[in-house]
């Protein structure tokens, strides 16, 4: 019977415990975060119960992937919440890494992603990749899982994982956990505790503006501009500034041309735009839309 309780461990007690498991031969998940639990989380980690026999999360907020001048200070921290949070959906070990476990003070390697990994957020956000593929390529060595759990909600960020777990042969089965929303529709994220009742009134139009795509693709639209200039309005209608609205292909981001055309391709579209400063990110398949 597995009774160790959730603590703050450090990589020497992960890395006992994983060889444990792994002598025992049980099948490890792990879902790596930045903290600040919600839903969104939850429900990977019970995915990830669901899945496997043990659950591992890590909490670390990377700093390669923010730019000067963003969060990082301000990032949304509640360690012990997190705790809590992580337990009752069904980890087994949280793990707070420590700045020099991931980054040791000789570190000297950073990743680059190409294909995926160019356009829609590297445009808006130049870092944000490179931080991101690093740190997960790290956490994915050092926690060596048999199976990783992304959410869709980043859906850019799930493909430059998929993509850089297959260029660097690390052998994880990476699974895609479903984008959660809140009942006012807005997609979760950690960001939104930044958001007031006003702001995030006008944040609404973000699922607003997928669900208009989604209805249209519905009743046959497939001029790419026609749908993507119907989100970006409605966008703009509630005074959000628009980084991209974009409908591209699910599997490797391509740009579909002037339509989109039926099968064999399936269409995504993704959105990113600015409610006074607040980046809010969103995105849906077209193909099976989350809204009927
Ligand atoms: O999506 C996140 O929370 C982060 O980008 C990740 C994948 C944990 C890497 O820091």
């Amino acid at each position: 019977m597995w009774n160790m309780a959730l603590s703050e461990v450090d990589f020497r007690a992960v890395e006992t415990q994983r060889k444990a498991w792994a002598q025992e031969r049980l099948r490890v998940a792990f879902v790596p975060t930045m903290g600040s639990l919600h839903e969104g989380h939850r429900s990977l980690i019970r995915e990830a119960k669901s899945l496997c026999d043990r659950v591992i999360v890590s909490i670390f907020v990377n700093p390669t992937q923010f730019a000067e001048g963003e969060d990082l200070a301000d990032y949304p921290r509640d360690a012990e919440g997190d705790l809590t949070k992580a337990a009752s959906a069904g980890a087994d070990l949280v793990w707070f890494a420590q700045h020099e476990v991931i980054y040791p003070p000789d570190w000297g390697t950073t990743l680059v992603p190409q294909r995926v990994g160019l356009g829609l957020e590297t445009d808006h956000r130049p870092h944000f990749f490179t931080g991101v593929a690093t740190v997960v390529a790290r956490l994915l060595c050092l926690v060596r899982p048999e199976v990783a759990f992304f959410g869709e909600k980043d859906y850019q960020q799930l493909l430059v994982v998929r993509q850089l777990n297959r260029d660097l042969h690390l052998g994880v089965d990476v699974r895609a956990g479903k984008l959660i929303r809140a009942d006012d529709g807005l997609a979760l994220s950690s960001r939104n505790a930044y958001l007031s009742a006003a702001q995030r009134a006008r944040a609404l139009a973000v699922p607003e503006a997928l669900r208009s795509i989604c209805a249209a693709y519905a009743a046959g639209e497939r001029s790419v501009d026609h749908l993507e200039d119907l989100g970006a309005a409605e966008l703009k209608r509630a005074g959000l500034s628009v980084d991209y609205c974009a409908v591209v292909s699910s599997e490797d981001l391509s740009a579909p041309g002037s339509r989109v055309d039926d099968a064999p391709k399936r269409w995504r579209a993704l959105v990113a735009a600015r409610c006074e400063g607040l980046r809010l990110l969103d995105n849906c398949s077209l193909d099976d839309p989350p809204w009927r």
